[in-house]
């Protein structure tokens, strides 16, 4: 048996999971050059007709089961079992997304500290430092990036109850505060009412096919769909949940943090007249570290306050990165849990240096593959490949494999009839086209 999340540890993990980087550094930019709120309306409506749709199925596999991806697969196949269980093997995604995210968590971690006593006056400077960071000192990043990855594992290795929901149900709330004293705090500054127009006027004409491409991938990204996370969380979801409400709030949640963040960032990049369409690590590490200088020891307090709220919001999307993979090796081969922690730590850790010595420029030349360094390489492959392929599994496999009564036992006292066959019509025909749309144009046209 499983141990099981409470009620709101469910919603909180899960809402952890989802509220990372993204909603950092993708959803503000990309909310602000395509048409502000109706950039939202647009990403609502798609979130609802494929993401959320394939959310719920990855809910279903897991709650059924009770087991972590490769055995739910093979465990609700009725044949082909073997087969089906090859798909629960998307879990090597979250592996593979964590071994360059942890060393994105590395950096934000480095910038907590320095931000404390010291931030760059000018972006050349702050663009210096960051590379420099990246590409020649060695030792610090190395050290930042090893505290990350225990620390995430410390919290795992703790387990479902006692380390994930125990981590999630204070630092979300945590996370959340710190963004509204920022938010308070950016109201004062007068680049907020223009920040508030980017992110929220609505412009309908600058919506065009990348803008519905964008929205599509975000949706997908933002939901940690497509690596087993949510199968295996959903693994543990307590019985006679409102498995609609829970989802529902986990997507609010989503939004509001991505909104109340593009509220920040750009009240600062409007007030000192920075570029609003950086987005990525250029706009966190360069644009916003020189901005925060500008107001003194205020602007240190806000740095920190700042970067520790990306490390809270990574950190708990880090430890659903490493659980799904952890679940499978209990299960199947019996490890416990501290062993089975040892062996993924070794391969991640691994994988991190990699992708920490594909960036550094005494090693980068042998570390560079089809023109892409090797942390670019794994954020691409799975990003753009493995997540879509496997969203793509997914929705034929509870659309057309899984037997359809335990689907609507499950569902139905939450949807109603018909919130379970609109569902239902979705998975099936709507959400797999549309995924396989976003990676066919990812790959060849972008
Ligand atoms: N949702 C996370 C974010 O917005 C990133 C993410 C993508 C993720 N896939 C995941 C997190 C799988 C955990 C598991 O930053």
């Amino acid at each position: 048996m499983n141990d099981k999340f409470s009620k709101i540890g469910f919603i909180l993990a899960v809402a952890g999971s989802a509220v990372g980087l993204g909603n950092a550094w993708k959803f503000p930019t990309l909310v602000g050059t395509n048409g502000g709120s109706a950039f939202i309306i647009l990403y609502l409506l798609l979130t609802f007709l494929v993401s959320f749709v394939i959310f719920l199925g990855e809910i279903s596999i897991g709650k059924l089961s009770g087991k972590d991806p490769v055995n739910a697969y093979k465990m609700l196949a009725p044949k082909n079992a073997k087969f089906w269980s090859l798909a629960g093997f998307c879990i090597v995604g979250s592996v593979l997304i964590f071994s360059f995210y942890s060393v994105i968590m590395g950096w934000i971690l480095k910038y907590c500290v320095s931000s404390v006593y010291y931030l760059p006056t000018t972006v050349d400077e702050s663009g210096a430092v960051f590379s420099a960071l990246l590409t020649s000192d060695l030792g610090v990043i190395l050290f930042y990036y090893t505290v990350s990855v225990l620390l995430t594992f410390w919290i795992v290795s703790k387990g479902i109850v006692g380390g994930i929901e125990r981590l999630n149900v204070w630092m979300m709330p945590a996370l959340f505060i710190f963004l509204v004293i920022m938010l308070l705090f950016s109201f004062s500054m007068s680049g907020f009412s223009e920040s508030a127009k980017f992110m929220l006027k609505p412009d309908f004409s600058a919506l065009n096919k990348d803008s519905v491409l964008a929205a599509l991938g975000l949706a997908f990204f933002t939901l940690s769909l497509g690596v087993g996370t949510i199968i295996t969380y959903a693994a543990s979801l307590p019985d006679k949940t409102d498995i609609l409400k829970s989802s529902l709030s986990i997507v609010f949640i989503n939004i509001l943090i991505g909104v109340m963040m593009g509220l920040i960032v750009f009240t600062f990049i409007f007030e000192f007249g920075a570029d609003p369409k950086e987005q990525g690590p250029g706009l966190v590490f360069i644009s916003l570290a020189t901005l925060f200088s500008k107001l003194g020891i205020v602007g240190n307090i806000f740095a920190v306050m700042f970067f520790v709220s990306l490390f809270f919001a990574a950190l708990t999307s880090a430890v659903s990165m490493i659980e799904p993979s952890a679940l499978y090796l209990i299960n199947t081969f019996k490890m416990s849990r501290k062993k089975a922690l040892s062996v993924i730590l070794a391969f991640v850790y691994i994988m991190g240096v990699l992708c920490i010595f594909s960036y550094q420029a005494t090693t980068s030349e042998y570390l560079t593959f089809f023109g892409k360094s090797f942390f670019d390489c794994v954020d691409y492959f799975t990003s753009n490949i493995l997540m879509p392929i496997s969203g793509i599994l997914i929705a034929i496999f509870v659309g057309y494999i899984m037997n359809k009564s335990s689907l609507e036992e499950l569902f139905i006292p939450y949807t109603g009839e018909i919130g379970f066959k609109i569902w239902y019509i979705l998975l099936r025909t709507v959400a797999p086209l549309a995924v396989a749309i976003i990676m066919i144009n990812q790959i060849f046209f972008s």
